[in-house]
This record gives C-alpha cells, structure tokens and sequence, in this order.
C-alpha cells in the first residue's frame, strides 16, 4: 500500500458493522481503505501503526472487536486485548497522523440498575461481563486523548444484512419448526447496521465535540418482543413464541436487564434520530434474504447478540 490520504479507514470492515458502513461510505463517493484481521490485525501494535501511516485516513471508523459475548467469558486475554489494548494502539496510531477517531461501543458497559430510565453518555459504567469490560477498556484508551476529534459511539443490540443476526436466527428456527423460547426480562434498542453507519458518518462529517455519543435506532423492546416483531415482519406472526427469562438461559455472560441508550445528545448533533427499530426491521429483512446467497461469511462464527 503506498501512502495516500483517504477519507475513511473502517477497522473490522468484513463484519456486520464494516461492511454497512463501507457500502454508505461509497454511495457517498468517499475514499476508504477498509481492513479486517488480514490487513491489519488487531494484536499487532507495529502493523496498526504502519497501515495508519500509509493510509493516512481524515478519520477512522474503528469497528473491529471480539464480539462474541460468550465466548469472551472463556477467552477473557484475548478479548482484553483486542477490544481493549488494540483500541489504545488504534488510538494512538490515530493521534499521530492527526486522523480523528469514532470507537464503536456498546451498551454492556451498563449493569441496567438504571432501570426505566435511557441510560444518558454520561451514565456511571459497571460491565457484567468480560466482553463488557474489555469494552470499557477500550472506551478509556480513547477517552484519554482527551482529543475534540475522538468520539466513543455506542450502540446496542446491533442487526444487519448478512451472517449472525438475531431476526435471522428466529426466522430460521421458526422455518425449521423448532420451538422459540425468547428472553423477557432484558430490555434494549434494536439497531441497524445501515442506519449506525449513517450516524458515524455524520460524525466524521459534522465533527461535533469530542466524547460519548449513544446511536441507537428508536423504541425499545425485549428478545421476545423483537422476535415477535420479526416473525411478523417476516409475514409469520402466527408462530408461538414462548418466554424465557435470562436466569432460566443461564448464559456464560451476565447481560444487562436494562440497556436503553439515551440518544439525546447524537440527535442534537445530527437534527434528527435514527428511525424507529421496526422500520429498520422492515428494510433489513429482503436485504437478509439476498445476502444469504451472495456473502461469503454468512453464517460463520458465534453468537453475538
Ligand atoms: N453486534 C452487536 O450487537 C454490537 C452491540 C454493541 C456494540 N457492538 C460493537 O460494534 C462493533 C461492530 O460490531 P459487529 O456486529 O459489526 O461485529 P462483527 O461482525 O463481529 O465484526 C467485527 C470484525 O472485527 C474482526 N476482528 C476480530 N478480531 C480481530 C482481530 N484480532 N484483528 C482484526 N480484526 C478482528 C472480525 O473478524 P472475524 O469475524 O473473523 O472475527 C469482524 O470482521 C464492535 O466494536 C462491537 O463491539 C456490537
């Protein structure tokens, strides 16, 4: 890669979020240099700083992570590492090309004791799990620039086209015939790839104060309220499905009961909030559906949400 100055580098551009994020980036006519664990691996300090300082990105979009909630229980070095210290080196490659900064994060920094109220950016943080901390690590690394042009952006419960998504592994266990068993008592605002991709965009457009941002798209729902809401999307609102609460699926990981995401401050920025999650919900599904036969790592990996 020869040096240039591109508009954008996406980190974790082959995920969920990276790959939103690159297809808005190119109907906006932006340069971006898009790397995942080939191009740059996240456990390599010296290859974050050299593929920054060729690149010399205007902005990164740093979305590679260890997303598997669970797993991260298990692999605890491995999660503290990527999503933690990888985020300082991402920091301070970023600090020194000059290159502003948005840290995707997420709501499992919060323990949920907030409860009935959205949790604004300023919230005291207490993760339950690993996957949590290691986040919050990261969060911190950032933080502590203290630059104007360094954003943490969290989001929650996050969905789009292709791979591991919560609609599409109700719809496929409602196809298959399987009994749906939904958790209940964990509450969180459902957020599409696309519309978070807009909302990190106009960050780096807008370039509002530096600090915590919560994008999260509109309403709020439990597990089992959003697979209803999916199965009826789906054109399939007859399929039962049954409650579970979090203690009966008794995961590796302690997630949140409550993780509602006060988007406020992103929405005075932007003039405008994301849409709600259902509308969402109806634009990510025919897009699913495609990508089932054209993405090459759909359906690889664990679960996430
Ligand atoms: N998914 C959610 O519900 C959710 C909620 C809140 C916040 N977030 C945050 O949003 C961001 C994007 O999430 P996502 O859903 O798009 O996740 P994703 O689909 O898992 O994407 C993360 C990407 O990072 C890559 N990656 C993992 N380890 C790496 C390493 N050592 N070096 C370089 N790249 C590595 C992954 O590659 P592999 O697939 O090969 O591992 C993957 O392509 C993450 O920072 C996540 O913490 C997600």
């Amino acid at each position: 890669m020869s040096e240039m100055v591109c508009d954008l580098l996406v980190t974790g551009a082959n995920g969920q979020l990276g790959r939103a994020i690159r297809a808005l980036a190119a109907a906006r006519d932006l340069t971006v240099v898009a790397v995942d664990i080939a191009e740059m691996p996240l456990d390599d300090r010296e290859a974050i700083g050299r593929v920054l300082g060729e690149a010399r990105p205007k902005f990164v979009l740093h979305c590679g992570a260890i997303t598997d909630v669970d797993g991260c229980e298990h692999e605890p070095l491995a999660a503290y590492r990527i999503n933690g210290l990888a985020t300082a080196w991402v920091a301070e490659a970023a600090a020194r090309h000059d290159a502003g900064l948005a840290y995707v994060s997420t709501d499992f920094v919060f323990d949920g004791s907030l409860s009935g109220t959205p949790y604004p950016t300023d919230a005291a943080v207490r993760p339950l799990s690993v996957y949590g901390a290691s986040k919050r690590l990261g969060e911190e690394a950032v933080l502590a620039h203290g630059r104007d042009d360094f954003f943490v952006v969290r989001t929650s419960w996050v969905f789009g086209p292709g791979g591991r998504n919560f609609p599409r592994a109700i719809l496929d266990r409602a196809r298959q015939g399987q009994p749906l068993k939904v958790v209940t008592d964990q509450i969180g605002r459902p957020t599409m790839t696309h519309d978070l991709a807009e909302a990190l965009l106009d960050i780096a457009r807008l370039r509002p104060a530096g600090g915590i941002y919560h994008a999260a798209n509109e309403g709020q729902c439990s597990w089992h309220r959003f697979a209803i809401d999916t199965l009826q999307a789906a054109g399939m609102g007859e399929v039962e499905v049954g409650e579970q609460t979090a203690a009966e699926l008794n995961r590796p990981a302690a997630r949140p009961a409550w993780s509602v995401l006060d988007t406020d401050k992103l929405a005075a920025v932007r003039g405008k909030r994301l849409p709600h999650y259902r509308d969402a919900l109806e634009r990510h599904l025919p897009l699913d559906e495609a990508s089932r036969t054209t993405d090459p790592k759909d359906g690889v990996g664990g679960k996430r949400y």
